[in-house]
């Protein structure tokens, strides 16, 4: 019909701005926003819209269907482009947070336990098992129980100031703990009878670092003290414990040797069958029967308690047991050290 204000070449042109606008937009977000523009209140096709009721009657029929198929034409387009958006959204989505499940996993490093640490636990609960008590006692600790309770003579070379570390003033008569011996005196002073402790602990000599040596090591101590305990009670203690550290194979032997605390007292070595290199006899340790003496010492009467202890060095076991070549891989928290003993925390 002619004559009609509102005609395909007025409308058509709008369509076509506002299509192109749709196509144009690049996301959700702009095409929400090019509605506004194209279709809302202030778009030209409302505006034109706006113009119907102001028309003459004969018109209106005919430029409300044009604008009807103008605005229906522009919500298909938009509904289109909205779906089309929303596909290459997801797309992106899934490219982004894809996960290859094939993928080697990255390995976190979340420190560790020093495996020092780990091989005390686990001796540790060796003797928790069979009902036996944690024991601790100072690392600055005085003369007399590093050595004049535990029977050393005044004069005993191991009191030289080569071998232990006295604090300063000598006056105070306080020692870094040459070993763990002094606690067995001091559990016995603690603790009813009968007892049966561990003590894991650090202790100090004057050695330089070497690969075997360190002035700050570690040692477990072990002490038993009943009525009527044996020799034959130490070494079924100490077989044990072996076969646990070594495996079932593992054979304990003692040979003669001497400690001012022990009477009789033994160098405890054991049979490593899983030894690098093959299995072999490897010392452990020291032990024997505790000397009557240091039981005077802490009260007890060795007419009626008699009792055994052995002690070793914690970092010997480690690196005999594990093929641990050079100290200074213990002492240097490298971490890749103790990772290869497992970072469990
Ligand atoms: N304390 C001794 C050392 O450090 C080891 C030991 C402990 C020996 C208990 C006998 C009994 O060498």
């Amino acid at each position: 019909m002619s004559g009609n204000p509102i005609n395909p070449s007025v409308v058509d042109p709008v369509v076509e701005a506002a299509l192109a606008a749709i196509a144009a937009t690049l996301d959700i977000a702009s095409l929400r926003a090019a509605r506004g523009a194209t279709v809302g209140e202030q778009s030209e096709i409302s505006k034109l819209n706006a113009t119907l009721k102001n028309m003459p009657n004969e018109f209106k029929a005919e430029a409300g269907a044009l604008i009807g198929a103008a605005r229906g034409r522009l919500n298909q387009a938009f509904a289109a482009r909205e779906a089309e958006l929303a596909a290459v959204e997801e797309q992106a989505k899934l490219v982004a947070e894809a996960v290859d499940v094939t993928a080697a996993p990255t390995k976190l490093a979340i420190g560790g336990r020093h495996p020092l640490s780990l091989l005390m636990d686990q001796i540790s609960d060796v003797f928790v098992g069979m009902g036996w008590e944690i024991a601790e006692g100072p690392e600055v600790e005085s003369e007399w129980f590093n050595f004049d309770a535990l029977n050393f003579d005044a004069d005993h070379p191991a009191r030289a100031m080569q071998d232990t570390f006295f604090v300063d003033p000598v006056e105070s008569h306080l020692v870094l703990r040459t070993h763990t011996s002094p606690v067995q005196v001091r559990s016995l002073l603690e603790r009813e009878l009968p007892v049966y402790v561990l003590c894991p602990g650090r202790v100090f000599r004057t050695d330089e670092l070497d690969a075997t040596h360190t002035p700050v090591f570690h040692q477990v101590e072990g002490l038993a003290i009943d009525k009527g305990l044996t020799m034959a009670d130490l070494r079924g203690t100490l077989e044990h414990f072996a076969r646990i550290m070594f495996g079932p194979e593992a054979q304990i032997r003692l040979r003669p040797s001497f400690f001012p605390f022990t009477e009789p007292s033994a160098e405890l070595d054991v049979w490593h069958p899983n030894a690098k290199g093959g299995a072999r006899w490897v010392e452990w340790g020291g032990c024997g029967m505790v000397n009557p003496n240091v039981l005077k010492a802490a009260g007890i009467d060795p007419e009626v308690y008699q009792g055994f202890a052995f002690g070793m060095g914690i970092e010997r076991t480690l690196m005999f047991r594990n093929g641990v070549l050079d100290m200074h891989d213990m002492v240097e928290s490298d971490i890749r050290f103790s990772q290869q003993f497992g970072v469990s925390l």
